[in-house]
């Protein structure tokens, strides 16, 4: 069992990434911190607790992140996510306790007093989080296990500009921290997250569980599915909106369903034309390379994983 801290910007799909997380028994979920980045920190914060009421995981901590990138105005992505993050879900205040402290300080405590590689950690939203942990404590990079983030568009470029994907581009400072911290990060960029389109063969699969998060998740798939037609297009009958956050969870319970290869990562946080970049290379030695760029997904295999996982919080 893999011992996990999502940090997270929900956020209609990284909702869906908290319900398979919630319901997973290949992990152990320490704690889930939030960020600004879809929508403000304070509501990220608020939708984090609200999923975690309506998985029945008051157990697991909830701690509120930074409002601002580490240098420049906050973002949002609310047309993708609905104004409040998520979706055509009624807001509600959730019960269960706030964490103590900001999420950067919660990361590196409760990395630091677990024993080196063993705590891995899923960035799900821009990287401001992390960085200040990293900031705060050195020795955090060195003694974290495995971090795997959604950011970074390679081959058919940004989602959010012609070079940038939302989560780097948010906070490409960040990012660049991370990303040269010298820790092994396996990130999953839109070349893979494209390939895992909620298509709706895919979300009737999920809409027969019964269970609430499994009705949550379909209704969110769902939303996503009307924001991809009108902001996006909708090329072909069977086509679906990219569930991106997904990804990383889906890889730490199951690799094989994805293919990675080795390479080194860098942003760009100069240009304001290509801000938020991320440049792939991909000539590395396979054996020194801290880096590695997700390719190709089995997306039926990851819509699997996600059903079977929802269907087991229905028999527990
Ligand atoms: C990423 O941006 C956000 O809008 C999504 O939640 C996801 O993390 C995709 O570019
Ligand atoms: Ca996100």
């Amino acid at each position: 069992v893999q011992s996990l801290i999502i940090d997270c910007d929900p956020g209609v799909d990284d909702a869906a990434a908290l319900f398979l997380a919630f319901a997973a028994p290949e992990l152990e979920l320490l704690a889930v911190t939030t960020v600004g980045g879809n929508v403000p920190a304070h509501l990220t914060q608020r939708n984090a607790r609200m999923l975690r009421q309506i998985a029945g995981r008051e157990d697991v901590p909830v701690y509120g992140g930074a409002e601002r990138p580490l240098k420049r105005p906050p973002a949002g992505a609310g047309d993708f996510h609905g104004a409040e993050g998520l979706g055509d879900l009624e807001p509600f205040e959730p019960q269960g306790i706030i964490g103590d402290g900001p999420a950067a300080n919660a990361i590196v405590d409760l990395v630091m007093k677990r024993p080196a590689g063993s705590v891995a950690i899923a960035v799900l939203g821009p990287m401001t989080n992390l960085a200040l942990a990293m900031k705060r404590e050195r020795r955090l990079a060195e003694h974290l296990g495995p971090v795997v983030v959604m950011g970074g568009a390679r081959s058919e470029g940004g989602n959010i500009t012609a070079s940038a994907e939302f989560n780097i581009w948010a906070d490409p400072d960040a990012a660049a921290v991370v990303f040269g911290s010298g820790c092994q990060v396996t990130a999953f960029g839109l070349d893979a997250t494209h390939q895992v389109r909620a298509t709706e063969a895919r979300i009737r699969a999920i809409e027969t569980i019964r269970t609430e998060p499994a009705r949550t998740t379909a209704a969110l798939l769902r939303f996503s599915q009307r924001t991809e037609r009108t902001l996006v297009g909708w090329p072909s009958p069977d086509w679906g909106a990219p569930l991106h956050d997904p990804c990383p969870i889906a890889w730490l319970m199951k690799p094989d369903l994805f293919s990675l290869k080795p390479c080194r990562i860098e942003v760009e946080t100069g240009s304001d034309l290509t801000r938020g970049h991320t440049a792939v290379e991909f000539r590395v030695d396979p054996a020194t390379a801290r880096h590695r760029w997700a390719v190709a997904a089995d997306a039926q295999g990851v819509f699997d994983l996600i059903a079977e996982t929802l269907k087991g919080a229905e028999r527990a």
